[in-house]
This record gives structure tokens, sequence and C-alpha cells, in this order.
């Protein structure tokens, strides 16, 4: 499978950063933005709303090929319910990656995701996304971060949005999914073999940012 456009890939574990970091990259180079886990966050949100048994994996697939999400006005919509918040939540990144371990589901939100691929190019963000989605791509990152840097981050992120934050739990939460996605085993949570490692625990988002945009215009 050959990319047609530029794609740079960010994966790593839970609350690393990876979604700002390639947010802000994708804007610097006017490339489009690929949050993967999303994809997982609302096949997640649709199961628990449709009463799916989370342990029946061929009900997590239909919910998956039934998921027909509607992104409208920087929100997003399903079954004509916003669900934008609904999505963020840690409950619902604890979900994720429960369904994300059925590879009926996994093989659902392929073609979504390569689809995403569109000119000028494309900054893909996830757990998969330099091994399984985008193997291709020519500049691959492995983002990570101390989990309480981590539990951190995510604690202020929910206090941006008024919500309360408990770190300890968090960062258990966290801690959790990682196990799952690293053990799972389809597309497991690890670097690609020409991934390039960042351990951003004690990086500003600005250094992270230009360290990448670094790397784009070596690679590219
Ligand atoms: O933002 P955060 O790192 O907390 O999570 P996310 O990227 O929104 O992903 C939520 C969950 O979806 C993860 O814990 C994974 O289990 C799953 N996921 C995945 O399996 N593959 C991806 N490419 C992206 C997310």
């Amino acid at each position: 499978m050959a990319l047609t456009v530029p794609v740079i890939t960010i994966d790593g574990p839970a609350a690393s950063g990876k979604g700002t970091i390639a947010e802000r990259v994708a804007r610097e180079l006017g490339f489009h933005y690929l949050d993967s886990g999303a994809l997982y966050r609302l096949t997640a949100v649709a199961a628990l709303r449709a009463k799916a048994d989370f342990n029946d994996p061929a009900a997590l697939e239909a919910v998956a090929l039934g998921l027909a999400p509607e992104f409208r006005d920087s929100r997003v919509w399903l079954a004509g319910e916003d669900v934008s918040a609904a999505i963020r939540t840690e409950e619902a990144g604890v979900a994720a990656s429960r369904v994300a371990a059925v590879p009926g589901v996994r093989k659902a939100l392929f073609d979504l995701q390569r689809n995403a691929a569109r000119a000028p190019g494309l900054v893909a963000d996830g757990r998969d996304m330099g091994t399984v989605v985008f193997p291709e791509a020519p500049l691959k990152v492995f983002m990570t971060a101390s989990a309480a840097v981590r539990a951190e981050r995510r604690a202020l992120q929910l206090e941006a949005r008024g919500e309360k934050a408990d770190r300890e739990a968090l960062r258990r939460d966290l801690e959790e999914r990682d196990r799952r996605d690293r053990e799972r085993a389809t597309a497991p949570l690890v670097a690609a073999a020409d991934a390039r490692e960042l351990d951003t625990s004690e990086m500003p988002i600005d250094e992270v940012v230009k360290k990448v945009l670094e790397w784009w215009r070596l690679a590219s």
C-alpha cells in the first residue's frame, strides 16, 4: 500500500501529549490531523449507549461497523446526540481500550483511518499508526512520559474543562489502559522498529513541536 501523501505518525501511551503535539504539528505544516483514539472512544460510547455486551466481540464489531459519527462545528454527534464531552471522560477512555482489543473493531475502523491521508498531508496520532495503519510513513514518532507526568497532564486537561480530577485514580486508570493496550494480541502499543522515541516528561510543548518539525525536515 503506497502512500500518495506525506504522513507523520505519533504513537504512545495514554495522555503522553500526542494529541496536543499532533494538532500543533499539523497546523504548522498545513496538514490534516487524525485523532484515531476518538474513533475508539466513539465506538465505546456508542456501545455503552446501545447497552452492547462488552464481552461479546461480535456485538462490539457490529457497533464499529455501524458507526456514523457526524463532525460539525468542532463537535461530534452520534445519532443526533452531541457526544463531544462524553467521549473525553476517563470512563470512555477505559471503555475504548476494551473495544480496541477486539480485532473486528480494529478492522472496521481501518479504512476510515487510511482515508484520512489526503493532500497536502496528514499527522495521525494513536497507538498503532506507525506499526499497522501507516507503516510506510516517512516519519514515525513514539512519544512517552512518566506515569506521574501523564496523570498530571490529564488532570490539568479535566480541570480546564471545569471537572474535578483525582490524580491517584487517574494514574491507576492510565496504567490499566496502557497495560491492556500493550498486552493485546492485535496491534499492541509498541514503537515501530524505525520510530524515533521521545520522552517528553521534562519537555515543554513548544520544544516537542520543534523537535518533531526538525525530524520532519530531515525525513521529507
Ligand atoms: O488521549 P489518550 O491517550 O488518553 O487516549 P486516546 O488516544 O483517545 O485512545 C483511547 C484508547 O483507544 C486507547 O487507550 C487505546 O486502547 C485505543 N486506541 C487504539 O487502540 N488505537 C489507536 N490508534 C488509538 C487509540
